[in-house]
């Protein structure tokens, strides 16, 4: 029998299959608490192919383009369902970029995206990371070079 862990939802969106553990990271993605759409989440359900996932759900709204990139970094094989009075009416799974512009902090102090006026500039340079290696997810700082593959929902900015 299949067991009904949280309850389907009426309209929203549910990012299904994400690594067991990382629900909290992707929560945090959401976590907009003014906004109060209603949010549930399941961790650890058994899943076909994952063994087992994680699932977030969120009510009455869709996410936008830079939350599904973030999403893509903590949970890459999370698929994204659009519901519809009860019906998914999308799908689609995440994907990772060959680069993340503006997303990511850069863990190296002295790189120039983390001066507040670089250069005598009055803005500060926007971080963009390439994406080097999927598995292990690693990805590099384009202006120092350095490398983030570890604990990557710590950078986010
Ligand atoms: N879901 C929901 N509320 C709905 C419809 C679906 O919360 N009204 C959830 C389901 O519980 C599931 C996900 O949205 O976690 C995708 O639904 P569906 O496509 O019906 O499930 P599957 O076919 O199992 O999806 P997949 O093939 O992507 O694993
Ligand atoms: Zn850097």
């Amino acid at each position: 029998m299949k067991e009904l862990k949280i309850k389907k939802i009426k309209n929203g969106t549910v990012i299904d299959h994400i690594s067991p553990g990382n629900a909290l990271f992707v929560l945090d993605i959401l976590n907009e608490p003014s906004v109060g759409n209603v949010v549930s989440l399941a961790m650890n359900v058994s899943s076909e192919f994952l063994g087992k996932k994680d699932i977030v759900k969120i009510e009455n709204r869709e996410l936008n383009p830079k939350e599904v990139n973030k999403i893509s970094l903590i949970a890459p094989y999370a698929t994204i369902n659009i519901i519809e009075e009860y019906e998914v009416v999308e799908k689609y799974k995440v994907e990772l970029l060959p680069q993340y512009k503006d997303i990511l902090k850069c863990p190296n102090p002295s790189c120039i995206t983390n001066m507040k006026y670089p250069l005598g500039n009055s803005e500060p340079v926007k971080t963009i990371f390439e994406l080097i290696k999927k598995d292990p997810l690693t990805l590099r700082c384009h202006y120092c070079e350095r490398f983030l593959e570890n604990d990557i929902y710590k950078y986010l900015k």
